[in-house]
């Protein structure tokens, strides 16, 4: 019996991942750009050989498809492996459009892999493997911005995340506003499926995507905050817009979501460079200044039940 514990940060996509080229080796149709977040994070503990397998998420027992997921992720690791028990948890929501699977899989990846022995897998081995639980989970495994790229092996082995800057490159944070903590109504994996098969504008999403993620890229090294917040929101957009013309509409939005856009475009127009992003879920992220922080969590407030102001964060790493 061995035992290994390692913490992981959410990350959140500034040019945005939605849709699969490959739906069991979860390869991306689109490439996408991230930015690690500290403060939020998942801790996780791998005890490789147990009783029998068990996984118990925020001090309860998992249920069946999400232990299968964790379990899933273990046998990709080491088809011999024994019985494992794996105990993690979120400092925030779980499954409400705030990434925790990402910091959850790619904690699972670095533990696992720390717990097992042998020799260690590269950073990119564990990008690829924790890629196999949930794809952002792949960007995680660095610190500060990544690249996700669609790659063109068949095997998925060129589709991992890979560092672009550190944390410290810029000082810009990441303002989440909590419209819900509800948990999502239709998961990633169903939500791009569906959007891949109904979507009239998937081609062009698709097509777009390698100008967008370029665009994103230049202006992360140039530390140019209104380039990458007008790449940042036009991905977004471009995305929600995929969501929304699929066939049921995806539609992750909710009131309060559509009035903090309007109340950070209200900031933007008095002269405050402060960007918005929304996943697969109602919260509105918005990218400004460490400076404008505050202003921006106080136009905020009055349509949210909450609100965290992030700074970018490390990689990924084993911590006992
Ligand atoms: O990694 P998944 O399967 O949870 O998908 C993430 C999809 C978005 O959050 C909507 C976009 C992204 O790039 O993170």
């Amino acid at each position: 019996m061995s035992t290994a514990t390692a913490l992981a940060h959410p990350n959140i996509a500034l040019i945005k991942y939605w849709g699969k080229r490959d739906v069991p080796r979860n390869l991306p149709a689109v490439p996408s750009l991230s930015l690690t977040l500290s403060g939020f994070q998942t801790t996780t503990t791998v005890v490789w050989g147990a009783r029998a397998d068990e996984l118990l998420l925020n001090d309860r027992a998992g249920s069946d498809t999400e232990t299968r997921k964790v379990m899933d992720l273990l046998d990709r690791l080491d088809p011999a492996r024994p019985p494992c028990q794996v105990i993690s948890r979120n400092n925030f929501p779980t499954g409400a459009g705030l990434a925790s699977s990402a910091s959850a899989f790619a904690a699972l990846a670095v533990a696992a892999s720390e717990a097992r022995g042998g020799p260690p897998l590269t950073r990119r081995d564990l990008s690829a493997l924790a890629r196999q639980g949930s794809g952002s989970a792949c960007r995680s495994l660095w610190g500060g911005f990544a690249v996700w790229r669609v790659g063109t092996r068949d095997d998925g082995s060129d589709s991992v995340g890979e560092p672009l800057a550190p944390a410290e490159h810029w000082d810009v944070v990441m303002v989440i506003g909590v419209v819900s903590t509800a948990t999502k109504a239709v998961g990633s994996t169903e939500g791009m499926e569906r959007s891949r098969h109904t979507s009239p504008l998937y081609p062009t999403w698709v097509a777009q995507a390698s100008d967008d993620l370029e665009e994103g890229i230049a202006a992360v090294r140039d530390r140019d905050l209104d380039r990458l917040g007008r790449a940042m929101e036009a991905s977004t957009f471009k995305m929600h817009a995929v969501m929304q013309t699929s066939h049921p509409p995806l539609l992750y939005w909710q009131p309060g979501t559509v009035a903090a856009l309007h109340a950070v475009w209200a900031l933007r127009a008095d002269g405050v460079s402060a960007w918005v992003t929304m996943d697969a879920g109602p919260q509105v992220k918005v990218l400004c200044a460490a400076s404008d922080a505050s202003q921006v969590a106080q136009a905020l407030q009055p349509h949210v039940v909450d609100v965290h102001t992030l700074r970018p964060g490390g990689a990924a790493r084993r911590i006992e």
